[in-house]
């Protein structure tokens, strides 16, 4: 189905190579300033992720200002997750390799992916598999600011700004079949260090319908 939405080459890299070499050496950096991190940790309790929640695309910091009672972490780099001090267990794996998670049905309270999703080539699938492993009512909570690696980030992502970054998200969500109403904020707005943005939806129950819209933030 994405295939009908997304034009041709949408999710093609500069550097099509396998995502296990690129992440191969250690980046103990940050990807986003200050103000974004201290962002992402308020709006994860704003917002109650706690009990047992995966972070997506992790590394070595997870950015939560009030810890989850168990957080798991699922990276490509093993020294990156083995020094993150927030994590109580850590997966490495390559979603671009094999977008299905490895964990069973219903295993987590909340998922995050923080400044990542803008690697993914096959998103949808990605979206798909974390409702599976959602918890009913659990949320995919997704932010993301306005820097990357571009010879990584996708074609379509590098082709727009950050409202066609909401939209494209958005898309994701709706596409993916897994979730209800997606909600989207900006939460570090311009002329304030990098901008921050936060699309979420929990995961869809009966009646539940997703609504795509402009950020409200
Ligand atoms: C820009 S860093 C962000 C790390 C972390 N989420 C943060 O907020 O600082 C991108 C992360 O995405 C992960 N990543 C990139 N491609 C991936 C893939 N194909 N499968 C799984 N993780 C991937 C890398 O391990 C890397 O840690």
């Amino acid at each position: 189905m994405a295939d009908d939405v997304f034009p041709p080459g949408f999710f093609d890299r500069a550097d099509p190579g396998a995502d296990t070499a690129f992440y191969d050496v250690p980046r103990l950096v940050t990807h986003i300033d200050d103000g974004a991190i201290a962002a992402v940790g308020a709006l994860y309790a704003e917002l109650g992720v706690d009990g047992e929640v995966l972070d997506l695309m992790s590394s070595w910091v997870s950015h939560f200002a009030v810890p989850p009672r168990r957080l798991v972490g699922l990276g490509l780099n093993a020294t990156e997750l083995a020094v993150n001090p927030a994590l109580a267990d850590r997966v490495v794996h390559d979603l671009n390799a094999d977008p299905v998670l490895p964990f069973p049905d219903a295993a987590f309270d909340d998922v995050t992916c923080c400044v990542s999703v803008d690697y993914l080539t096959d998103p949808v699938t990605v979206f798909r598999d974390v409702a599976r492993v959602l918890r009913p009512g659990g949320r995919f909570v997704v932010t993301f600011s306005n820097r990357c690696f571009p010879t990584k980030a996708i074609r379509g992502w590098l082709s727009t700004d950050d409202a066609g970054h909401v939209q494209i998200m958005n898309a994701y969500f709706v596409l993916s079949g897994g979730f209800g109403e997606v909600r989207a904020q900006r939460r570090v707005g311009p002329g304030h260090g990098d901008p921050l943005y936060a699309v979420w939806a929990a995961r869809a129950t009966p009646g539940d319908g997703a609504d795509p819209g402009p950020p409200d933030g």
